[in-house]
């Protein structure tokens, strides 16, 4: 028989060792810039070759790689749930098809193309997770921004949640204080918010996640009044009224597909593209924010590292490094 004493004791043991399990399957230590430098030392080269490629045929490829990797960091982890398709088998129900990214999301056949490359050269070796953060990082260089040592040896989902990826990924309606929260939520705060949407220098968007405006804003029934007189009526050519809701402006006015700190002055001269672009300088109350924006456009340096640091910090969030992963052979399936 336990005494009670030696009973508490007992469950005080197991405690602590589960602290200590769910330390390590957590613990983010794990990732690091080596962890394929015996297995497949070439990786960050293969990835960067398969992009340029795509990149002359797409221009607008780069940014559509790594607001996947966004995508897929922001709902469990950075565990390319975000791959999944629907498989009813398995009960994958796809975070392809949450609200966030249906008809939005586009560049999986270049991360197929980019898997199977790897594959070629390291078999089995290489994890989904891992190709969305390195491809991240081939995008921002190879359009002009900054390069970096991209941490990896993350393992890829054996599920998706289609509920999470509905909840977790800010949206370009709400305000400041709601996007603040679900970058807070995933431990990021808003020197990462700021930077990481500075990834908005490249890249386009659809008229129907901004076009509400230019017509009726806030129910007013008048265009936002934060947006540049001269914008709105170039905007109001590229989406008309009962236009297509699938025409595409680009998220960066002035150089559409260069990584630069112009997004920051777009801000500062009321020419963001989305509200959740301009609410970073025109919200009340929010002058933390718009300082970040100020220093990052007028030092291009302070924006590029502090980017870099800030995609280190969304690369960290939850990666799957234990037995709950695994390497998947083909992206869009679990082995
Ligand atoms: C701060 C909250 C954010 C919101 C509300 C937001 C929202 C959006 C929306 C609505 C689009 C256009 C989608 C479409 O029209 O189909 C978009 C595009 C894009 N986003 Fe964000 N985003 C945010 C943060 C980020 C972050 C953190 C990154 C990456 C680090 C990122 C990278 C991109 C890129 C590169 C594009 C263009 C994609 C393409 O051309 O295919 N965004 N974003
Ligand atoms: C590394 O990959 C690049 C791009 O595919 C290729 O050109 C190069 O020959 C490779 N280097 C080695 C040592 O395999
Ligand atoms: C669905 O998942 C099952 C079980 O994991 C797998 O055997 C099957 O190949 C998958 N089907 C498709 C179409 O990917
Ligand atoms: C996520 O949102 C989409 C689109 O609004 C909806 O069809 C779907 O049922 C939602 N999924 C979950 C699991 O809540
Ligand atoms: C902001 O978050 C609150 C609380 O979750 C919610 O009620 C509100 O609808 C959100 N606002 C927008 C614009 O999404
Ligand atoms: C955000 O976190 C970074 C560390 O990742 C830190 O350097 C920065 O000062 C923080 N920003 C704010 C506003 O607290
Ligand atoms: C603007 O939106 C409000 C609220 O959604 C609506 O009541 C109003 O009829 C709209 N006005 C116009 C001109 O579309």
């Amino acid at each position: 028989m336990f005494s009670s004493s030696s009973s508490f004791n007992f469950l005080a043991a197991v405690f602590s060792l589960l602290v200590v399990f769910s330390f390590f399957s957590k613990s983010n230590a794990q990732l690091n810039s080596d962890f394929y430098s015996c297995t497949c030392p070439n990786v960050s080269n293969i990835v960067r070759s398969v992009l340029q490629q795509a990149l002359k045929s797409d221009a607008r490829i780069g940014a559509s790689l790594i607001r996947l990797h966004f995508h897929d960091c922001f709902v469990n982890g950075c565990d390319a749930s975000i791959l999944l398709d629907n498989n009813a088998t398995a009960k994958i129900v796809s975070e392809k098809d949450a609200a966030p990214n249906a008809n939005s999301l586009r560049g999986f056949n270049v991360v197929d193309k980019i898997k199977t490359a790897v594959e070629n050269c390291c078999p089995g070796v290489v994890s989904c997770a891992d190709i969305l953060a390195l491809a991240a990082e081939a995008s921002v260089s190879l359009a002009g921004g900054p390069s970096w040592n991209v941490l990896v040896g993350r393992r890829d989902s054996k599920i998706a949640n289609q509920a999470g990826a509905n909840t977790s990924i800010p949206s370009p309606f709400e305000d400041i204080n709601n996007i603040t929260t679900k970058f807070s939520a995933v431990g990021l705060n808003i020197t990462d918010l700021v930077a990481l949407s500075g990834a908005h220098t490249f890249g386009r968007a659809e008229c129907r996640v901004f076009s509400v405006r230019l017509y009726n804003f806030s129910g007013t029934g008048n265009p936002d009044p934060t947006l540049n007189k001269a914008y709105l009526a170039k905007l109001l050519k590229i989406c008309p009224q009962n236009g297509s809701p699938t025409a595409l402006a680009n998220l960066d006015l002035t150089t559409p597909n260069k990584f630069d700190n112009n997004y920051f002055a777009n801000l500062q001269n009321n020419k963001g593209l989305l509200q959740s672009d301009q609410e970073l300088f025109s919200a009340n109350g929010a002058s933390a924010v718009s300082n970040i924006v100020n220093t990052f456009s007028t030092n291009k340096n302070a924006f590029f590292q502090s980017f870099v640091e800030s995609m280190i910090n969304m690369g960290n969030i939850s990666p799957l490094t234990g037995t709950n992963g695994e390497i998947r052979s083909d992206c869009k399936r679990v082995n």
